[in-house]
């Protein structure tokens, strides 16, 4: 599990550094309010237990005290407000040369990734898994096919919501390699909680060569296992939903499975990605992820068989 205030980049780092101060800020302010309310009742304490006409002391002393205090209070919180928009300037001035495009459709319940490129033929599709290079600046839109969701990679970012109808921009860079957890931050349905994708973090020479492999369109299967997985594949439902490049399956409902077998978890975080698990999940996801839209497919088992050996070879 990653540490949410572990920043690996400088929005997160200046966000972190913003919770940082409030907290501290706030515990003095605590520790002071509980230690002038100890005292309030000590001195009370120690009034009643006098004689009743004892005059009462220090009064002025006191009242000077407050005073001060509430000034002070004024004060600290002026400054929170300062620290806050001075935070939300210095998120707003990440330089964006060479940035990387994205763009990111939130749908219940998964994540598809677009990487955009002036040159059509460059343009890849990935599911549930962003992955992005070191040092280099990423602008994400985000987008959403049905229902309000928010993108939140905490190590990364703060949270920004995706509406449906328009379109937003989040900006941010990573500063080290990493894998970093990201989560649907809003509400969106039965499966909020099972809405998640990592993004890795990869040196700049190794995010070329992934980013080239996605290029690339699925590899011929070979063993006759895989190649019948194939035909059942395309002559069956899965290509309604699914898109396989290279083949005639080009469906747009569900996550591209061009690459699938290269990533590490099914159903955007529901279980990781094995071959026993891939059968369980065609043969019945509502098992896995009740309301996924993907409906339960109960097939002979070397029907199953065939077509789990043939995304297996999806690498
Ligand atoms: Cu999508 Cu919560």
């Amino acid at each position: 599990m990653n540490d949410a205030l572990d920043a690996a980049g400088p929005q997160a780092a200046w966000i972190a550094r913003l919770w940082w101060i409030s907290l501290w800020l706030c515990v003095a302010v605590f520790i002071g309010v509980m230690a002038a309310l100890g005292w309030a009742l000590w001195r009370s304490h120690r009034a009643a237990a006098a004689d009743g006409n004892a005059p009462v002391r220090g009064d002025r002393a006191l009242r000077v005290l407050v005073a001060s205090a509430t000034l002070l209070s004024s004060v600290l919180l002026v400054g929170l407000l300062e620290a806050s928009v001075l935070t939300d300037r210095a998120l707003g001035r990440l330089p964006r040369g060479d940035a990387l495009s994205i763009r990111v459709t939130a749908h219940q319940w998964w994540w598809e990734m677009v990487y955009e490129d002036a040159r059509a033929d460059r343009v890849f599709a990935t599911a549930n898994e962003l992955v992005i290079p070191v040092g280099r600046p990423v602008v994400v839109t985000l987008e959403a096919d049905d229902v309000i969701h928010s993108f939140w990679v905490p190590n990364l970012h703060g949270k920004k919501d995706l509406i449906p109808g328009r379109s937003t921009t989040i900006e941010f860079r990573a500063d080290r390699a990493g894998r970093f957890v990201g989560r649907c931050a809003e509400f969106c349905g039965l499966q909020h909680a099972f809405m998640a994708y990592d993004v890795v973090a990869l040196p700049p020479d190794r995010y070329a060569q992934w980013a080239d492999h996605e290029r690339t369109s699925a590899p011929e299967p070979r063993a006759a296992e895989a190649v019948r997985g194939r035909e059942l594949f395309l002559t069956g439902s899965c290509m309604l939903c699914h898109a396989v490049q290279g083949t005639s399956a080009q469906g747009r409902r569900g996550p591209d499975l061009t690459h699938f077998a290269s990533r590490s978890h099914i159903g955007a975080g529901s279980i990781a990605n094995s071959p026993q698990a891939l059968a369980r999940w065609i043969e019945d996801p509502q098992k896995l992820k009740p309301g996924a839209n993907m409906p339960s497919h109960f097939l002979p088992p070397d029907d199953l068989a065939a077509l789990v050996a043939y995304l297996e070879t999806l690498t």
